[in-house]
């Protein structure tokens, strides 16, 4: 199969990239390399065969045109975005550029290609939106994220992959463009951005830093490691309906607290700090995220009753092995690591 992958150089594309390649697949990675864009996520397959990466942005009418007639590709997934909550308070602009401008962009562009394929082939083409749980917006205390919550995002970021998300949707209502759109939690395992929630609690533990708790920690997300999202995708592509939305969870509502406890108790077993006291002293709560959305979970029956699709790994066997990742990957957070402040706090001039 022919994969044309946006964002293959970020957090969870790479990890698509490195297994759709080691699969056998022929892979075009589309990656504009912004801050969050980094090659080493894919260095380990940069020479293989059948995987050709292209420096570009989405939002280049001219490129994503000519990418898509050149690698003529079965299944797109559509990963890139700016996907940082915190700077899209900060600095909203590039939210709307590329996930709303450059989600139409590569729509219209797979159109085109679309159109031009004989029958058979159009049939099975496949444009999947990787999108998130954020654009239903805040839970209280009970309840859970089905297909069918209607949108209610809260943040620029969330009401920008909302955005995308209905653009996706009105491609194939309208032009029958063969799309699926899925909507995952929080995603956590190996080459995340070191500016997120999970690498900094990892990082500042370890360089004895305070480590940051927004608010009082109680926010609740539901976590998946970063290979079980991969293996949903890749499910939802090959056997997902055209049209359809899919929520893609990991079964492990945490709040952010004992999450952050979790990691630092893991840490505590695998690399004990030298003064022998628990990493959990060095947590601080600090001011909340403007906005902070209270709770998300997902309800994924759909993806199990349809696709047969569950996450492999429980939580406690997925945070062990993100957190043995981190520690056996050092240089991966230590570089520039002095460099990384806190964002989002909605002072900043846009
Ligand atoms: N991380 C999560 O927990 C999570 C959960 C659910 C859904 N998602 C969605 O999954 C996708 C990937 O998330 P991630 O965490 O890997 O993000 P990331 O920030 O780690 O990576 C994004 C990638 O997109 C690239 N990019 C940004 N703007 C671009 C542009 N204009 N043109 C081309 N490339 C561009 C970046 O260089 C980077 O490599 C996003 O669409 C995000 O909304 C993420």
């Amino acid at each position: 199969m022919k994969y044309l992958v946006t964002g293959g150089a970020g957090f969870i594309g790479s990890a698509a990239v490195r297994h759709l390649v080691k699969a056998g697949h022929h892979v075009l990675n589309i990656d504009k390399l912004t801050y969050a864009g980094d090659p080493r996520t894919i260095a380990e397959i940069a020479n293989a065969p059948g995987y050709t990466f292209l420096r570009a942005d989405i939002a280049d009418a001219e490129a994503m045109g000519r990418a898509f007639m050149d690698f003529a590709p079965d299944v797109v997934l559509h990963l890139a975005a700016e996907s940082h909550v915190d700077r899209s308070i900060d600095g909203p602009g590039a939210f709307i550029d590329t996930n709303i401008r450059g989600t139409f962009v590569l729509l219209d562009a797979a159109l085109q290609y679309w159109k031009s394929l004989p029958p058979e082939t159009r049939e099975n083409f496949r444009f999947l939106t990787v999108s998130t749980d954020e654009v239903y917006g805040s839970l209280g205390a009970s309840g859970s994220f089905s297909e069918t919550t209607p949108y209610q995002p809260n943040s620029p970021y969330a009401a920008s992959k909302a955005s995308a998300d209905h653009l996706t949707r009105a491609w194939c209502e309208t032009f029958d463009l063969p799309t699926i759109i899925t909507n995952c939690s929080n995603n956590y395992g190996p080459f995340q951005n070191a500016e997120k929630f999970l690498p900094t609690i990892i990082r500042n533990a370890l360089i004895d830093q305070p480590i940051p708790i927004y608010g009082r920690g109680e926010n609740v997300r539901d976590w998946l490691y970063v290979d079980d999202h991969v293996s949903a995708l890749i499910t939802i592509a090959e056997r997902g309906k055209v049209g359809e939305k899919y929520n893609v969870g990991g079964n492990a509502e945490v709040s952010n607290l004992d999450l952050a406890n979790t990691i630092c108790a893991i840490l505590d077993e695998m690399r004990p700090r030298a003064d022998g006291k628990p990493y959990a002293e060095q947590l601080r709560f600090t001011k909340d995220r403007p906005g902070h959305d209270f709770r998300y979970a997902i309800d994924a029956t759909k993806i199990k009753a349809d696709l047969g699709w569950e996450p492999s790994l429980t939580f406690s066997q997925g945070m062990r092995k993100m957190v043995k990742w981190y520690l056996d990957n050092q240089s991966w957070w230590r570089e520039g690591a002095e460099n990384i402040k806190r964002l989002g706090l909605g002072d900043e001039k846009q």
